[in-house]
C-alpha cells in the first residue's frame, strides 16, 4: 500500500509536516510505503483555467509543465493521501488551495474511467494545525472541505485538527504521537497471515 504526505505549509519543520509525517510513520509500522512531498519545494504553479484537461483531446491531462506532473502520477499511484495544511485567516493556506485546483484535471476526460470506478477512491486524511485552542472554531469550514474532497471522489476517512499551537508546538503534546500514529495504522488493511 502508497500513501503519500502532502504538506502544504512553508515550515518544513513545523506543525503540520510533523503531523502528517507522524500519521505516515504509524502507516509505515505497518508496512506501508510512504513519501511526503513539501509545498516549499515544489513548483506548483496555479490552475491557468486554459481547459486542455477538459477538452476534445482527451489524452492531454494538465498541460502546465510544473512540479505537479510528478505528483499526478504520485497520487495517481497511490491509495491514500494525508493532505496538510495549517489554518491561514480561518482557511486553509495558499499552497493549499493551488494544490487543490490542480486537482481540477483530476476530474478530466482522461481521469473518469478511475473517476468512476468505486474501488480505485482514493484514501484520503485531511489535516488542520492552528494556533486557537478551540478544535471546533473553524468547523464549519473543515467540514465544507471535507465534502469538497467527497465531491472529487476521495475517500475521506478523517479530518484531523490540532488546535492550539500557538504556545506548545505538535511535537511536545505527549497525546499527539500516539493518536496520529494510529490514525495512520489504521489506514492499512490488517495482512492475512
Ligand atoms: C499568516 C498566518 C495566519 C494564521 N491564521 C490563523 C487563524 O486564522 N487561526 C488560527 O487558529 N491560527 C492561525 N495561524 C496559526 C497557524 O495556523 C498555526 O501556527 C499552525 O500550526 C502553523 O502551522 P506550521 O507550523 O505548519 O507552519 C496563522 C498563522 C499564520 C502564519
Amino acid at each position: 500500500m502508497k500513501i503519500i504526505g502532502m504538506i502544504a505549509s512553508p515550515r518544513k519543520k513545523g506543525n503540520t509536516a510533523w503531523v502528517v509525517n507522524t500519521i505516515l510513520e504509524g502507516a509505515k509500522e505497518q508496512g506501508a510505503e510512504t513519501k511526503s512531498w513539501y509545498s516549499s519545494d515544489l513548483d506548483i504553479q496555479p490552475c491557468r483555467v486554459c481547459l486542455c484537461c477538459h477538452g476534445d483531446d482527451q489524452d492531454r491531462g494538465c498541460v502546465i509543465d510544473d512540479d505537479m506532473q510528478e505528483l499526478y502520477r504520485a497520487i495517481e499511484e497511490a491509495d491514500a493521501m494525508i493532505l496538510g495544511s495549517p489554518v491561514y485567516m480561518g482557511q486553509m493556506s495558499g499552497q493549499a488551495k493551488i494544490f487543490i485546483d490542480r486537482l481540477f484535471a483530476w476530474i478530466s476526460p482522461r481521469f473518469s474511467p478511475h473517476y468512476q470506478e468505486q474501488a480505485t477512491k482514493k484514501k484520503l486524511v485531511l489535516v488542520f494545525t492552528q494556533g486557537n485552542p478551540d478544535p471546533a472554531m473553524f468547523r464549519e469550514y473543515f467540514d465544507y472541505t471535507k465534502k469538497m474532497f467527497q465531491l472529487l471522489e476521495f475517500d475521506v476517512r478523517d479530518v484531523v485538527v490540532v488546535a492550539g499551537m500557538r504556545n506548545e508546538p505538535a511535537w511536545e503534546r505527549a497525546d499527539l504521537e500516539p493518536a496520529m500514529k494510529e490514525i495512520g495504522s489504521s489506514l492499512v488493511p490488517e495482512q492475512i497471515p
